[in-house]
């Protein structure tokens, strides 16, 4: 999970990490008094998980809390790469000398987490680290080690920090890794991290990836979820347990097993392609065991996305026998009544699929047709969407 700028903060100040003072507010009346609660000059941002927000002019300064309503007024509702601006954080003005940049993130290919830093930090630092690599230091870190002192002193040696804010920086980063490692995070970014005129290091923006997977250790997390952007299929599928991702097709996928619905994805995808360009609307493993009611559960999700117009439901019968599944489909169309009303492409195979098949054909549900491969249901299901 991606976090806002102010969640950051927030959890930067948790830690330790400095930061200035700032509020959220969804309406200009609010900016202004927060404006007028933090006193002085402000800068107001567009809160949206996308980069680039000042070049996109979502963060603006201003001089008093009258003129903070006027940026708030002007950034609210802006749309930033897709993303709709609902609110802004008022922020205290820092005087800046200089930008940096660090960042601790999780390096996949290399096995290891990864600090990055530079003194060239700010909007640029894509740039930068494009035609500039060897401004930006990268620096390997053990999650046996993690960062010490000693480690900090290294990183900030390595990326030619100036020596009169060599302490300060040392001593973010190790807060910063607290942030990392106490909240699991998989990305903890500061850009810019600055040098203000009186000499003080403080992160003016933040960036964190949360790792879902340890959303079961950190329940304090669920608090931060922006339940307003979930989409509604999403929500009503991960209430019922179900592994479910909205994609956007117009052909509903069920299957048992990750890897088999990962290939569902693409043979429909690739079926798709001789009718009209037609594609998977969805991701639904319901797993090895499905019950009849988890069928219908996985049914009604798919069922109840307008922009599906064709099922595929591919289920190698294992542990689960097809007759099980078949029994399962049947009857989660009873519960389901009325509101199945689309066409619906079976693939069974595997184990007991004689009996399976049998069972469907015997149910001669209208709205269910057989196919005996993978390929050639997702050819039928993809021809149905296209109608
Ligand atoms: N509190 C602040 N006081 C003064 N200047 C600020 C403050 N916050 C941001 N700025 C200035 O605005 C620039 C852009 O701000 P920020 O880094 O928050 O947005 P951004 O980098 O465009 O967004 P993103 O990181 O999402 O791409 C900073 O590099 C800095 O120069
Ligand atoms: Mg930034």
């Amino acid at each position: 999970m991606d976090l806002f700028e102010y969640q950051a903060r927030d959890l930067f100040e948790k830690h330790g990490v400095p930061v200035l003072a700032a509020a959220i507010a969804t309406t200009a009346d609010e900016a202004e008094a927060a404006a007028t609660k933090i006193g002085g000059k402000v800068v107001v941002k567009a809160q949206v998980k996308v980069g680039g927000r000042g070049k996109a002019g979502g963060v603006k300064l201003a001089e008093n809390p009258a003129d903070a309503r006027e940026k708030a007024a002007a950034i609210l509702g802006m749309d930033i790469k897709g993303h709709e601006v609902r609110t802004v954080m008022i922020a205290a003005a820092a005087p800046i000398e200089s930008e940096y940049y660090l960042a601790i993130l999780l390096d996949r290919s290399n096995r290891t987490f990864l600090v990055m830093a530079s003194v060239s930090g700010g909007m640029d630092i894509e740039e930068v680290a494009h035609t500039a690599p060897e401004k930006l230091a990268k620096i390997p870190v053990s999650a046996v080690d993690g960062i010490s002192l000693a480690k900090a002193t290294e990183i900030v040696a390595a990326a030619n920090f100036p020596s009169d804010v060599a302490d300060q920086v040392a001593q973010v980063l190790l807060k910063l890794w607290e942030v990392f490692q106490s909240e699991d995070a998989t990305l903890v970014e500061v850009n810019p991290l600055v040098k203000t005129k009186d000499g003080k290091v403080i992160a003016l923006d933040g960036k964190i990836t949360l790792d879902d997977n340890a959303e079961f250790r950190q329940p304090g997390h669920e608090a931060l979820v922006d339940h307003a952007a979930t989409n509604a299929l999403e929500a009503a599928a991960k209430a019922k347990n179900l592994n479910y991702v909205k994609l956007d097709g117009e052909v509903g996928i069920i299957g048992n097993g990750a890897g088999l619905v990962m290939s569902t994805l693409d043979v429909v995808a690739y079926a798709g392609q001789k009718h009209g360009g037609v594609r998977p609307a969805n991701f639904l493993d319901i797993g090895g065991g499905a019950s009849a009611q988890i069928m219908a559960d996985g049914l009604s999700i798919i069922l109840g996305d307008k922009d599906v117009k064709s099922v595929f439901v591919n289920v190698f019968g294992g542990i689960t026998a097809c007759d099980a599944v078949a029994d399962g489909i049947v009857q989660a169309l009873e519960l389901l009544g009325d509101k199945a009303t689309k066409p619906i492409v079976v693939r069974l195979d595997g184990n007991n699929v004689v009996e399976g098949r049998a069972i469907l054909a015997k149910a001669a549900h209208p709205l269910i047709e057989q196919a005996d491969t993978m390929d050639g249901a997702a050819n039928r299901a993809a021809e149905l969407a296209a109608k």
